[in-house]
């Protein structure tokens, strides 16, 4: 079976259920300042978890893409892969456990004959001090759909510190494993945030345990023997202060990694042999001549392949290699899979070549990827050409250092690593090549902790910032992106368009198609128009409708957004002569005038270029 016939066989499934099936929304959120990139297929419907009425009903499924940057490092080894495919299904209020849980039993045994006697489980232990009751009912169901197989199911408790003991195939897991929020435990959720106990489903790919991760071997062990194919979160709950209420009605999240879904049907515990990925190291293996099995090699093809997938998609939705935000993310996954294409001693191009088959492999899901062919190439090349250039340059300062002889100190290793963009490891393998000492890993390893710290601590501040306490003045700010669109055709011509957005509490950007600087002038007719339009008290009004007679409407589209059926169109003004118009899932203030409380008037505070043919606007209500 191949990656498409798994997609496809799973969409049927649910769609057999009652669901509609819904497309990929785009890797950047368009209306989520929480977070750079979607990681999960529930970020887009998240107001729905919380009581909006989905558009299309209560019962919603897909394939999403997804991107988890916190994985860029555990890249190489059997499972892990930045980039992924998440299969997802949705119950908005509707059915739950139930349902759910025969039903995923149903797929992974009837549909992708799964072997049942290679499955486990784990659930929820419960939280006594949060309220929140053990998971018995699940267990219970799982209990009884491996009996039907007439195999022994004992549940488990604590089996990172005991191991499994025979028959054990259901594992109670606490707060960190089996709570499911986009914050992560319980502990953690701000304030309004939804989540809920889940129960995941592990694959047993047999390996021997590696005792370098732990003492004993469980399901949620890292040595790669099990591997988490599928995780049902339970939503039910929302956080209220220390505490956790019931949400007006239990959710069903569903999340499946299709590449590890892959690899289970296939009965390989390897996501790089699964039919996407192993084209590419085909690929990489005809042009470097070296062998995928070979221990030395293998890490840089999962990670050269893994990244020309994940920044292909990338670019596939519109980012642009740069030095903040997703753009940084991106150049950081070109930069390092070039390095690693070094390793393997392949020159100039080939992440052209890989990009080009992840194209073929998944352009008849994805047909953004087919449309952006072009400037995802010429992004690649170019990117490549400037990164060959910084490393000549880092190199010098290479040589400098090691010309002093004797040990390379931490400090030397650092600076390489953040002026230079030399990875670490770069350093060491050049150290060696030399007969040179380096600095002990474990000073540099701090060096480089305490500067992820401080990043992740900005990404914690983000997280917080954008969504729990100052909710109200984001939804203010997408509201004044939508009227400053609409004004930057007004002034600039029809032919203005989106190419990009991200929202804070503190201010909008917009990234538009236009082929030069604005004049002052136009600036200030833009803010001109705006703060008019906020003037008016205009109300914004949400309308449910068929996407083609949005399109007749003429509804401006989200950049890099594909679109189901049935549509939630916002406008400002009535339906039948708006001021503005576009395909957008909210939310939105309900009058104009919101903007303007306060006697805030809408200021442009830069205007600049990004790429070639496409600016850079940040604005602010002040
Ligand atoms: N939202 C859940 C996850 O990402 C399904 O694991």
């Amino acid at each position: 079976m191949t990656v498409s016939e798994i997609r496809q066989k799973y969409l049927e499934f649910f769609h057999a259920r009652g669901h509609v099936v819904v497309p990929s929304v785009s890797l950047v959120p368009q209306n989520d300042p929480t977070t750079l990139f979607t990681g999960s297929g529930m970020q887009p419907m998240l107001p729905y978890f919380l009581g909006t009425p989905h558009p299309l009903g209560t019962r919603i499924t897909d394939s999403q893409k997804a991107f988890r940057s916190q994985d860029i490092e555990e890249v190489g080894d059997n499972r892990h892969t930045t980039f992924f495919e998440m299969l997802g299904n949705w119950s908005f209020g509707d059915y739950f456990k139930d349902e759910q849980i025969p039903w995923m039993f149903q797929f992974l045994t009837q549909e992708l004959k799964l072997d049942v006697s290679k499955l486990y489980i784990s659930c929820y232990k419960g939280n006594d001090e949060l309220g929140i009751p053990r998971d018995t009912h699940s267990a219970g169901l799982w209990q009884g759909l491996f009996g039907e197989y007439g195999l022994e199911t004992k549940i488990g408790e604590d089996p990172e510190r005991d191991g499994m003991r025979t028959g054990e195939r259901i594992f109670y897991y606490g707060d960190k494993k089996n709570w499911w929020s986009r914050a992560g435990a319980p502990q953690n959720m701000p304030e309004g945030e939804p989540g809920g106990p889940d129960t995941e489903m592990f694959y047993d790919f047999g390996t021997p345990h590696d005792v370098q991760f732990g003492a004993v071997c469980h399901v949620n062990c890292d040595c790669g023997r099990f591997v988490e194919i599928g995780n049902n979160v339970f939503m039910e709950y929302v956080k209220k202060g220390a505490k956790f209420e019931k949400l007006p009605k239990p959710n069903v999240d569903f999340g499946g990694g299709l590449e590890r879904l892959a690899a289970a049907v296939l009965g390989k515990g390897d996501v790089f042999l699964i039919d996407t990925m192993q084209v590419l190291i085909i690929e990489l293996a005809a042009v470097s001549g070296k062998q995928y099995d070979n221990a030395q090699y293998q890490k840089s093809f999962r990670i050269v392949a893994d990244h020309a997938r994940a920044a292909t998609f990338m670019l596939g939705d519109g980012v642009i290699p740069g030095n903040t935000d997703q753009g940084y993310v991106l150049r950081r996954l070109i930069r390092r899979a070039i390095r690693h294409l070094d390793t393997l001693g392949v020159g100039e191009g080939t992440l052209i070549k890989l990009s080009e088959r992840v194209i073929a492999a998944y352009k008849d899901q994805y047909h953004e990827l087919d449309a952006a062919h072009v400037g995802i190439q010429d992004a690649l090349r170019e990117e490549e050409q400037q990164f060959r250039k910084t490393l000549l340059v880092g190199m010098k300062e290479f040589e400098k250092v090691a010309a002093r002889g004797g040990t390379i100190e931490a400090p030397a290793i650092f600076n390489l690593y953040t002026t230079y963009g030399f990875p670490i490891e770069m350093t060491e393998e050049l150290a060696k090549e030399r007969g040179l000492q380096i600095s002990s890993g474990a000073t540099v390893a701090r060096l480089v902790q305490e500067h992820q710290e401080k990043s992740r601590s900005g990404a914690a501040q983000k997280f917080a910032g954008g969504l729990a306490d100052h909710a109200e003045q984001t939804i203010r700010y997408h509201t004044a992106h939508h009227l400053l669109l609409k004004a930057l055709q007004m002034v600039l011509g029809p032919e203005v368009h989106q190419r990009g957005s991200n929202i804070t509490s503190e201010r909008l950007r917009i990234d538009f198609s236009s082929p030069g600087k604005m004049t002052k002038e136009q600036i200030a007719e833009v803010e001109k128009i705006v703060n008019t339009k906020i003037a008016e008290s205009i109300d914004v009004i949400r309308t449910d409708m068929k996407k083609d007679e949005a399109e007749k409407l003429g509804a401006e589209h989200e950049f890099g957004a594909t679109y189901p059926d049935t549509v939630s169109i916002y406008s400002v003004g009535p339906l039948n002569s708006p001021f503005s118009i576009e395909f957008c899932g909210g939310p939105h203030v309900k009058n104009t005038k919101e903007l303007g409380e306060g006697g805030k008037k809408f200021i442009i505070k830069k205007e600049e270029a990004v790429a070639a043919g496409i600016r850079r606007i940040k604005a602010v209500l002040e």
